[in-house]
């Protein structure tokens, strides 16, 4: 071989080091195949949207190398298409699950790839839905950074999708929702207990959104009389009834930001019939004007019982609610996150250390575990407060939250909910079936409490259909 071939060989594998390096270093996950699907090239990005090492594809068909997917109705379609006609596809977007369960959302790009001018495979990038989102809502986010430094004005919202914390799964996914949905125009509902962190998430999307330099105006539809809601909603024009004067609702005000309606699920139907108007045509009338002013904001409206649920099917017109609800966050109450119990109190315990100019103290094994048994109906609301108290009661020279350090009225309750055992439970004539009964009957009204007598979310705690419950509930003429 001559000295020019050689190199030139040397020169080629550098370059091909250099490609396959940054085609490793970039987030899209990339993979291509032969004309006999045989897979050539997987990167790293694959590897982390998929979950499977590339050693172990390499080489392989996809049929071989998915074989562990529950569903992968990839190769057939998108590869024979790009293969054969030898055009790319754009844009396209599949969902399949992974062997661990999980579910898996790309939008991805195939293209073939031609040699001496025949297609001799494709290759595909694909984009992980989940971390297209992050980004999506980690550019917003510098991007407003940067606006308010150089023009600093508060827009009413200060808190970001970043600051809700949590690491259950049931969490991530409400953020996740929320993230990848934030960029739309569409109207979010979201649905959580009290104290689930409904604000956080309203004031979080529209930070996310493009509506984040706009305003950001939030209004309890319980807090104000029904008689004034409308006015402060629409706004009114002067002597349009006693004591009016000109004034822009809240429609106007959040106009090219965000309007927060909470506590949707209160207001009374009448408004709701104007409300829906203001959604199909995107105008508003202020009461006693003719003129109608368009509306451009965002709708993000919150309920603290499910509206879908058949039991509350009268608290929300169906018209409205399926406009107001184009895209729903659920925001699982606290008892349902998987260890956020011990997360949050370790956070909580963090923030408040540092507030009170101590040095982080931790936290006992038997109060996390209380913690963890205990129902929160307050949710993180009430682990926060609980929290806070305690954290007075914790001496200089102490460095351990415990039980001790708990306000009085909480340590009653939580004393009272864990201490409920089979001893109490009335005799029933001592027959073990007799005993089975009551400790149904026991769970099922603890159940109906904590969940505030409704029947759908009741049934779904305890995994067991709505009919099954209703009988259960007759039967052991349990008082709802
Ligand atoms: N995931 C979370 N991470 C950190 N703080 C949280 C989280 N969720 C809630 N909080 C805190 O809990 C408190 C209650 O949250 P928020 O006001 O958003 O609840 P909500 O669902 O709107 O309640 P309500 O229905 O009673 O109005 C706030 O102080 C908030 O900062
Ligand atoms: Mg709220």
């Amino acid at each position: 071989m001559t000295i020019t071939a050689i190199a030139r060989i040397e020169e080629l594998e550098r370059e091909n080091q250099l490609l396959r390096s940054i085609i490793d270093t970039i987030n899209e996950g990339v993979f291509a195949v032969n004309e006999k699907d045989e897979i050539l090239l997987y990167n790293s990005g694959a590897e982390k949207t998929e979950g499977l090492k590339r050693n172990d594809v390499l080489g392989k068909t996809q049929a071989e190398a998915y074989a562990s997917f529950e569903e992968y109705y990839f190769a057939g379609d998108v590869c024979q298409k790009v293969i054969k006609a030898g055009i790319p596809l754009h844009d396209q977007q599949y969902q399949y699950t992974l062997s661990d369960g999980r579910k898996t959302y790309i939008a991805f790009d195939a293209y073939p790839f031609f040699y001496k001018d025949k297609v001799a495979g494709m290759y595909v990038i694909g984009r992980n839905m989940e971390t297209m989102g992050e980004y999506i809502a980690k550019t917003l986010e510098v991007h407003k950074w940067i606006t308010n430094q150089e023009n600093p004005k508060t827009t009413g919202a200060k808190f970001c999708l970043s600051d809700i914390i949590g690491d259950s799964n049931a969490i991530k996914e409400a953020i996740w929702t929320a993230q990848r949905f934030a960029r739309y125009n569409s109207p979010v509902m979201l649905i959580g207990e009290t104290g689930t962190g409904k604000e956080l998430f309203a004031q979080g999307i529209h930070n996310s959104s493009t509506f984040a330099e706009g305003p950001f105006v939030a209004i309890n539809c319980a807090a104000i009389p029904e008689t004034l809601l409308e006015s402060v909603l629409f706004g009114a024009v002067k002597g349009a009834f006693t004591g009016a004067s000109d004034m822009p609702g809240l429609f106007e005000q959040a106009e090219d930001g965000t309007i927060f309606l909470d506590e949707i699920n209160s207001m009374p139907l009448f408004l709701q019939a104007k409300l829906l108007r203001v959604l199909q045509d995107r105008i508003v009338r202020r009461i006693g004007s003719k003129k109608e002013t368009p509306v451009n904001c965002r709708i993000i409206s919150a309920t603290n019982v499910d509206p879908f649920s058949i039991d509350n099917d009268e608290i929300l017109r169906s018209d409205l609610l399926y406009r107001l609800a184009k895209v729903t966050v659920f925001i699982p109450p606290l008892r349902e996150r998987q260890g956020d119990v011990t997360f949050l109190t370790r956070h909580f315990v963090k923030r408040a250390s540092s507030k009170f100019g101590l040095v982080t103290i931790d936290v006992s094994d038997e109060l996390l575990s209380l913690f963890e048994s205990y129902h929160w109906p307050g949710n993180v609301r009430e682990l926060e407060n609980v929290i806070e108290s305690a954290m007075h009661f914790v001496g200089n020279e102490e460095n351990v939250l415990q039980f001790k350090h708990l306000p009085l009225h909480f340590r009653k309750r939580i004393n009272c909910k864990s201490t409920s055992s089979y001893s109490e439970l009335p005799s029933s004539g001592n027959t073990f079936s007799g005993t089975l009964r009551e400790i149904e009957k026991r769970l099922i009204k603890d159940a109906l409490l904590r969940n505030a007598g409704n029947i759908s979310r009741t049934a779904k705690e305890l995994n067991i259909s709505r009919q099954d419950l209703h009988y259960k509930i007759k039967t052991y003429e349990i008082k709802k």
